[in-house]
Parts: C-alpha cells; structure tokens; sequence
C-alpha cells in the first residue's frame, strides 16, 4: 500500500554522506519503478549492492500452458496439492496470460534455506490455512490465515513458516493496488473505501545482518530463473524510507458493501492491476428487498474471464463446488447459479462464504498441472429440467 513508511537508521537527507561507526559509508541504494516515476524507497546498505561472487542459470520459469479446447466453464481441484519443500519452489501454476499467473503452493513449517526476488512480477499470496513471517531487506512481516501478502518487484525474502501452510498465489508484472475510485488524488483511502490504511500492515521490524559467508538468492526474471552466491547476507539494510515495500491486508478487515437488491461484483473488489482486478466475497447480511433474491443473476461476463478460489462457507450459488476448489468461468458463454440454487437463496439472511476471486480482461490458458486437477463441473448445470 503506497503510503510513506521507514525503518532503521536513515540520514536526515537523502544522497548525501551515512557513515557507519568506523567511518566507512553505508552503501545508499535507490530502488523504484517505472524508471524512478513511480513509487520508490531508498535503502542503506552494509555492503555494496552490486556485488555477486557466482552466477548460474537454473532454467526456465515460464508456465507450460495447453489447448483449452471448446470453451466451458472449467473447476479444478485444489485440496490435495502436493506438499512441498517450501513455499516458492512448492507453487504450481494454474491459470495465466500475459497479465497474470494463478497458482497454488502447500509448504511444510519451516523456513528457506535460500532467498527469491521475482524482478519481473508483483506477487501476491493469499494464506488460505497456516501463518509465518516474511523476511525481506525492508524487515519483517508477520502473517496468518486471511492476508494478502502483496511483494513488490525485486524485494529480495525469504518466509518462514509456523506450521503447513496452503496459499492462492498472483504473480504480474504490474502493480498490485487499491482500486483508484477508493483514493483521493493523493493516494489516500476516500471514507467509501472498504477497507483503510489503518487494515494495512507494514514492515515493522528491520533485522540487518552482517553476517559473510555463502547465500544463494534465485532470481526470477527474463521468465527463467538465475542463481546468484552473495558473500554477505542480503538483508544488509540498516535502514531504508520510502512507498516501496511489502505490506499486508486481511481479507476479514474488508468491510461488505451492501444492500437492498443484488450488488453488481465490483463491490467486492479489494486490488487492481493492469488488465485484471481481485475481489473478496466476505461474510455479510444479504439483500433485504422483501423480494429479493440473494444468489446473482445468470450474467455473461463478455470480456472478462473469472476465476474464483473458494476458501470457506457454502458458496451461495455453487453446487459440487469443495473447500480449496477453483472455478474458471471463462468469456463466450453466460454462467450463474445452478438448478434449484436461485429458490434455495430466497429468504437467507446471510452468507458465511469466504472466497478470493480475479476477473480477468483478456483469456486465461491453463497449465498442464491445471488438467491433472480438474474436476466435472459444466454438468451441474444439467439438472432438472432445464426452467
Ligand atoms: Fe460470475
């Protein structure tokens, strides 16, 4: 969330003398996109920046995408994802295009015996089950069920887990932010925002280390993966200012927007980013027009595919859908609730539905670990006799 934040020891200007107490100067790094026009920090580091004793290149990073075939609507099964070392190198992706890549990730309690920097995407984890810290040269940030970690280009971390996690995971190479129509022109949340920077977590506490030694960072860039061996320990920073750094929203801090007949879906959006938005569908008291009907309209999303990942509750217009459960409701056809769900919705009062959607502008592909997934779904709408 692009508010002013620092930690540590900053001099009182920028770009001008920092002196660490033998006399020798911290290494001042200024990191910030869209070449310095967008948001930026400016860290102080122990050594110098650059400095990379081995590199080497472990291959490519890019999704291996398949035929989607005749358009329908598509679920996958996400329940059983296999558990692996640690969460970067457990996650599999899904569903993508250029503007995103959808993916999951089950890791054990633990911490990474590397670090990762993703310099050509802003990655996002949502933590459906588990809680950890993520380490990064901006501090620490603590984490449990519900966050959105969002991680901007080229932060360098590391996440050490609790106990076993499962995270839905976003990875685009544009920014991750709270829609415009919710900020002023000076990027302050308006008071008809669902959620406020008070609901937003910053680093808070900064670990420098000067530690030398071996530490391998894999780097994701170019689509493929690179190694780098450092000789000192990457989170050297002993202070750093600035709107750049990771941060964390939790999904139970967005606050429903509702009302008296069935709210159109951009109520719930929570982030945008180019050519796609995520959207929270939280607990909340349903429509209360005294004939109104809560399940959504039958509705053809035509330039939009949607994909949904359901994490708790009874999902108010899905039938044959599991906890963990994706669901692709691509362009081309219209979708909606299925037979007996829109009558079944009349008279409910409320939902207890958590889920994480992301609508798309342009189609999603899916990956060939997607298939191995998927689970019948377009017959749920084959039920009765079709009125
Ligand atoms: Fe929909």
């Amino acid at each position: 969330m692009p508010y002013y934040h620092k930690l540590g020891q900053i001099p009182h200007k920028r770009h001008i003398q920092f002196k660490k107490p033998d006399g020798k100067l911290y290494r001042e790094e200024v990191m910030g996109l869209e070449g310095f026009s967008s948001l930026q920090s400016i860290l102080y580091h122990h050594f110098l920046p650059p400095r990379v004793m081995k590199t080497a290149d472990c291959g490519p990073a890019k999704p291996e995408y398949v035929d989607f075939g005749p358009i329908r609507h598509r679920a996958l099964r996400t329940h059983q994802t296999l558990l692996g070392a640690d969460p970067v190198s457990a996650r599999i992706p899904l569903l993508g295009n250029n503007d995103v890549i959808l993916g999951v990730s089950r890791a054990p309690k633990g911490g990474m015996d590397y670090f990762y920097r993703n310099s050509q995407a802003y990655e996002t984890w949502w933590v459906h089950d588990g809680s950890g810290t993520l380490k990064s040269q901006f501090g620490n940030l603590s984490f449990r069920k519900g966050d959105y970690i969002v991680i901007p280009f080229g932060t360098t971390w590391k996440m050490e887990l609790n106990e076993e996690s499962k995270f839905f995971t976003i990875e685009n190479p544009s920014q991750m932010e709270p829609p415009k129509r919710y900020r002023n022109p000076y990027g302050q949340l308006l008071e008809h925002a669902p959620f406020c920077e008070r609901d937003i977590r910053a680093p808070t506490e900064l670990e420098t280390h000067t530690e030398r030694g071996e530490f391998e960072v894999r780097v994701k860039v170019r689509d493929r993966i690179s190694q780098h061996i450092l000789d000192y320990h990457p989170f050297d920073v002993v202070g750093w200012d600035g709107y750049l750094y990771p941060w964390i929203f939790n999904i139970e801090d967005f606050e429903p927007i509702t009302g008296r007949i069935h709210q159109p879906p951009p109520v719930h959006q929570t982030f945008e980013a180019h050519n796609f938005v995520v959207c929270s569908f939280v607990p909340r008291l349903f429509d209360y027009h005294p004939e109104g009907i809560p399940a959504p309209y039958n509705h053809s999303n035509i330039q939009s595919d949607e994909v949904i990942y359901y994490a708790e509750g009874n999902f108010m217009s899905r039938k044959g859908i599991d906890r963990s459960d994706i669901s692709l409701h691509p362009f081309g056809l219209p979708h909606g609730p299925q037979p007996g769900m829109t009558e079944a919705s009349i008279g409910k009062t409320e939902t207890k539905e958590l889920a994480v959607m992301v609508d798309t502008f342009h189609p999603l592909q899916l990956t060939k670990q997607a298939l191995e997934m998927e689970k019948p779904y377009m017959e749920t709408w084959l039920e009765g006799d079709g009125e």
